[in-house]
């Protein structure tokens, strides 16, 4: 499973990415706002995450009719090869999709829940289908078992194209357990739980055993 960064932190993809695991982003309008963002400035950021980030960038459109996700997806798609189209899943988003993908360019389908919705998503020719976890567990809901339920129906078929599976709101480390015992192939998660993923207390400890050893050993 592939790592994504869920989050529109410069610095945050610029650690990510210097530890070499980072083969993603994905960003949204909200997380865009956290940073303070500006309209005016929104493609630039964009395409200064494209440039930190060796691999797809997840942009996402606000327009709520086909002419205008399209519209916005061919100006996000023109501003680096990186870019991903985030569209919501909606029945404009899946004409948009559809049109995009005759384009050429590739959409992350996104707020995705269900498998029907995910395999309406594939049909439409989406490159990326964005099954959400935590707001399920929200809800009280199973949110890994709806993700297993959407990558085990997207395998049942060819859609005549590639379909990866990016399991998003994904809030702990057990969520991205959950992702990876599935097979979902990427993991977007934000900073705060990637820290989180690479820490374990038995971690800490053996290294605190061997660095309290090793100066044994500098002392002897
Ligand atoms: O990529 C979607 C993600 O940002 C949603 O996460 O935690 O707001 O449900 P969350």
């Amino acid at each position: 499973m592939k790592f994504f960064l869920d989050t529109a932190n410069i610095s945050e993809i610029e650690e990510a990415a210097s530890w070499g695991v980072l083969a993603g982003v994905t960003t949204n309008p909200t997380l865009y706002a956290r940073e303070g963002g500006k309209l005016a400035e929104f493609h630039d950021h964009i395409v200064r995450i494209c440039e930190i980030v060796d691999g797809p960038v997840s942009a996402e459109t606000v327009g709520l009719k086909r002419e205008e996700i399209v519209a916005e997806g061919v100006e996000l798609a023109a501003l680096h090869d990186n870019v991903v189209v985030k569209v919501p899943t909606m029945p404009e988003g899946l004409a948009a999709t559809r049109e995009l993908a005759n384009r050429g360019i590739k959409v992350n389908m996104t707020l995705c829940f269900t498998v029907p919705q995910a395999l309406l998503a594939a049909r439409s020719g989406a490159a990326y289908v964005s099954p959400f976890i935590g707001r399920f567990d929200d809800i009280s809901e199973d949110g890994s078992e709806h993700l297993a339920n959407v990558v085990a129906a997207l395998n049942n078929y060819d859609f005549g194209h590639d379909v990866e599976v990016i399991a998003a709101s994904v809030r702990h480390p057990q969520h991205v357990l959950q992702a990876a015992l599935i097979g979902a192939d990427i993991a977007t998660v934000p900073m705060s739980t990637l820290e989180k993923c690479v820490k374990h207390p038995l971690t800490d400890r053996g290294l605190e055993a061997f660095l309290a050893d090793w100066e044994k050993v500098k002392n002897s």
